[in-house]
């Protein structure tokens, strides 16, 4: 990861504070926060825009979260997206039409540097991602709920913005909108049990000004419009991503090494005298690995380092990557001065072993990279957690430390960008 302050969260709520946030709005309730034009003139413009949609837009490698879209009204009287190239923007904002730039940070470090360390200050293991809103005035979108978290920061031009304080779903699976006719229909088209129209008279409304922000959980409703001006916002998403989009593909990693979780399960001819009944060589095998992944569960779940390891994997990494450096590289001298990269205590983890002193392994964290090393190495990470710089000389001091070994846990750490020399 590259440097942040390690601050941004507070930073971009300020007065609001990170743990007044987690308590009552995370979640629960929209927040408005009034701020200043210079509130965020550093972190995004209309000039970076432009150079984010040519670079992001005309590379092959762009990630396929990244996307431009126009909205506009349908035969129907209600917008609609179609993703245009990076030079149909100009036409597009010219014909009264929003433009909305999926994942943009895949063409602005600095947006995907801070998304990074939003998601780390507040531990998740989802994807953070900025999308980023140009709207002619008078534009906007019309009344709709989306099934992530999502922070406006206007940064400039004026948007009324009209929504639900509260979620009208927990965690919807997909967004949704509400029709002429009044009706609520999700994006995937199936009609919505359990939500109601929403009442817009009961809605609130601000006007969002340049610096301010509005954060809005998964589910709350909204509609927006430009002002006089043409708007340039971003959109935070946090993206919802349920537990079991984590577990899963952890535990498919484990079980695909197995050649009865990768091959099919048996075929079978049709019988007329099978066709109320499981052929049994078809039973056998889904028994056996519903029975596997069962033993596998329990293991894992008596497993505290693995489970914390799987927390510290995900929350701890963004598609934002540093450039590892190559190990031949790296030499340290007595004199040189050691750095963490990242301004956060350094995360371990320890895996005990029940028959020896020493613990089995630690692993380290950050850098988007965890760093599997020997359990004598603890005293030596204990000491890097509380140490921001230090010189390789010092760590002759620290109490436990095996110097030889340290000399390689340092380089690798180096390698691995947890560490990196001062020059
Ligand atoms: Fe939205």
């Amino acid at each position: 990861m590259l440097a942040g302050t390690g601050h941004e969260l507070a930073q971009l709520l300020h007065p609001v504070t990170p743990e007044e946030f987690l308590a009552k709005y995370w979640e629960k309730q929209a927040l408005h926060v009034r701020g200043t034009p210079e509130k965020f003139a550093r972190l995004f413009d209309r000039k970076r825009f432009d150079q984010a949609i040519l670079h992001a837009g005309f590379d092959k490698r762009a990630p396929a979260s990244f996307g431009i879209h126009a909205f506009w009204r349908n035969r129907h009287g209600l917008y609609a997206a179609i993703e245009i190239a990076p030079d149909q923007v100009r036409e597009a904002l010219t014909s009264r039409t929003t433009v909305c730039v999926n994942d943009i940070g895949a063409g602005d470090e600095g947006l995907s540097v801070f998304a990074a360390h939003i998601k780390r200050q507040l531990g998740l293991p989802s994807p953070v991602r900025f999308n980023c809103y140009l709207s002619p005035p008078g534009e906007g979108l019309d009344t709709h709920y989306d099934a992530r978290h999502a922070t406006v920061i206007q940064l400039s031009g004026r948007k009324l913005w009209r929504y639900s304080r509260l979620p009208a779903a927990a965690y919807p699976l997909r967004n949704a909108i509400v029709e002429q006719d009044g009706r609520v229909r999700q994006s995937d088209n199936k009609p919505i049990k359990d939500v109601p129209t929403p009442d817009e008279s009961q809605f609130e409304e601000v006007m969002l000004e340049p610096g301010d922000i509005l954060y809005l959980p998964p589910g709350c409703w909204h509609n927006a419009k430009a002002g006089d001006d043409s708007s340039l916002a971003l959109n935070m998403a946090c993206e919802t991503v349920g537990f079991f989009s984590i577990l899963g593909p952890e535990l498919e990693r484990v079980l695909q090494n197995r050649v009865e979780w990768r091959s099919l399960v048996p075929a079978t001819l049709a019988t007329p005298a099978g066709a109320g009944a499981m052929p049994p060589e078809v039973k056998e095998f889904i028994s056996s690995r519903v029975s596997e992944l069962r033993e596998l569960l329990g293991k894992l779940a008596a497993d505290e380092a693995e489970l914390e390891r799987l927390w510290r994997r995900s929350s701890t990494s963004s598609p934002h990557f540093t450039q590892a450096r190559p190990a031949s590289e790296v030499s340290l001298k007595p004199g040189d001065v050691l750095q963490r990269t990242e301004p956060y205590p350094l995360p371990f983890v320890v895996r005990p072993d029940a028959k020896a002193d020493a613990p089995a392994a630690v692993y380290v964290y950050g850098a988007n990279t965890e760093v599997a090393l020997p359990g004598d190495a603890l005293p030596l990470v204990r000491a890097l957690a509380e140490r921001q710089r230090f010189t390789v000389s010092e760590v002759e001091s620290w109490p436990g430390v095996r110097l030889e070994q340290a000399h390689d846990v340092l380089k690798l750490l180096v390698t691995r960008g947890l560490l990196r020399t001062e020059s």
